[in-house]
């Protein structure tokens, strides 16, 4: 009985979420005539600003977009989605078999369209097929220098072998990541920083000669955690801020030039990160629970990409020998990171205590016990490929795109009842 019930529950649940995915597409596509509406008005005051250059794929024609991090989620589906809308898709991922999935992945949307092309109705597939666009992987691990230098060489080389202009860069690459700020170690700092803020930034500053040439555009992905700051999040939060206030002010720079830049600010999305998030939780709680019996540490929880095999440059390299906690263990490594770090840590000062780590055991067991909740509850990626796609294509783009109910809804809450109000309902519904 308690089955059916929960099975029941669990399928309400996926139909409202339908339901309001649906409804919530309708109000985006209404709030981006209305920002077209707005901005075009604002454009014929002093001050104004007529819209940015286009660059549209046409059939034979597919301008260049790169994106970073399209092994899976909202980058894997962006990439898809703008390969089959026409754009040639320089898809970054960090391995190559990653880069075959994804071709994979394309050609499965290709293929009726193929098998379909016979003579006898061949003319309509055939032009959609001249209509595609293409997905070509690039390896790119955006913390290790040298690996931008060569994906930003290797975008180059496929332009002008192409033909192609760059019409954008999609920022999308980046980890989640939970640790109290009292435990946080520096090696966990870093990495979350230079893979969602660092890396953003160099790449960005790398590509942009080319993308002012080409008058193409910056779209950066942070999320509705650069304002909406959750315990344990402090540094994820503080890296997507980080990412977010930088992008406002290079916004005003970049504008003379013509090259747009925008934000797209995903709420809760349904993507492999919140399975690493819990992965790293569940890791998170087990070394806390050892700490007494056995100190080692976990490391850094890292998937190696190719470029971390290479002898590139990382954006941080060891300039003292690493710390010891007080069990002796290596506290450089101890934080359970998110993979995706090749950041080496700088260790100088002392760990926190067992006892102390200790202490946010409670909170971090909490933070498990709701995390499987997420994934039900939040959105499909379609909503940030609308978003980015808007971005990418009108004339007047969006300032910053919050996407999803959570990120419309809690942002005109924090206007209208404070964040009093915000923080009371953490405590009361996450965390007691
Ligand atoms: N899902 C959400 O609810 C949500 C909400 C707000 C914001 N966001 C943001 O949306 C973006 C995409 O997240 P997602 O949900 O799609 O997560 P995801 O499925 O985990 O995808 C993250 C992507 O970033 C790549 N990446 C990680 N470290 C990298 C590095 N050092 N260099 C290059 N690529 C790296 C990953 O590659 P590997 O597979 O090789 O690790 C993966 O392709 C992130 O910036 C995230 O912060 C997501």
């Amino acid at each position: 009985m308690a089955f059916l019930r929960n099975h029941m529950l669990l399928l309400v649940v996926r139909c409202a979420m339908a339901i309001l995915s649906w409804t919530l597409r309708a109000i985006d596509h209404v709030s981006f005539a209305l920002n077209y509406v707005v901005q075009s008005t604002l454009a014929l005051l002093p001050g104004g600003k007529s819209g940015y250059p286009l660059i549209l794929p046409a059939p034979d024609y597919h301008p260049a977009v790169f994106v970073t991090g399209t092994s899976s989620g909202i980058g894997r589906d962006v990439a898809l989605a703008l390969a089959q809308k026409g754009y040639t898709v320089l898809a970054g991922v960090r391995r190559s078999e990653d880069g075959t999935k994804l071709c994979n992945a394309f050609l499965q949307f290709l293929k009726p369209l193929m098998a379909k092309n016979v003579p006898a109705n061949g003319t309509w597939y055939a032009e959609q097929l001249r209509r595609v666009g293409r997905i070509i992987p690039v390896l790119l691990d955006v913390t290790v220098n040298g690996s931008i230098e060569e994906a930003a060489q290797i975008v180059e080389d496929h332009l002008n072998r192409l033909d192609i202009p760059l019409a954008g860069l999609i920022n999308n690459a980046g980890i989640s990541g939970s640790t109290p700020m009292e435990i946080v170690s520096e090696a966990f700092m870093e990495s979350v920083f230079a893979v969602n803020y660092y890396g953003p930034v160099k790449l960005t500053q790398r590509l942009l000669p080319t993308l002012r040439r080409n008058q193409g555009r910056v779209v950066n992905v942070t999320s509705i955690m650069s304002w909406l700051i959750g315990p344990g999040y402090g540094t994820y939060c503080a890296s997507k801020a980080a990412l977010h206030a930088s992008s406002m002010a290079w916004r005003f720079e970049l504008a003379n030039f013509g090259v747009a830049l925008s934000v797209v600010e995903p709420g809760a999305t349904r993507t492999p990160i919140w399975g690493k998030l819990e992965q790293q939780l569940a890791n998170h709680q087990r070394r806390l629970q050892n700490l007494g019996s056995d100190p080692t540490p976990l490391g850094l929880d890292h998937r190696p990409s190719e470029a971390d095999s290479s002898t590139n440059e990382t954006i941080s390299t060891p300039s003292s020998p690493p710390a010891t906690d007080q069990n002796g263990a290596d506290s450089s490594t101890e934080s359970d990171g998110p993979r995706g770090s090749t950041v080496k840590p700088t260790g100088s000062l002392s760990a926190p205590s067992v006892a102390t780590r200790q202490l946010y055991n409670p909170m971090l067991q909490r933070m498990q016990s709701t995390q499987h909740l997420v994934p039900m509850l939040s959105f499909p990626t379609v909503h940030c490929v609308d978003a980015v796609t808007h971005a990418l294509t009108s004339r007047f783009p969006k300032i910053t795109y919050h996407v999803g109910w959570d990120t419309r809804i809690l942002s005109a809450a924090y206007a209208i009842v404070g964040d009093a109000v915000i923080e009371w309902a953490y405590r009361a519904f996450c965390f007691s």
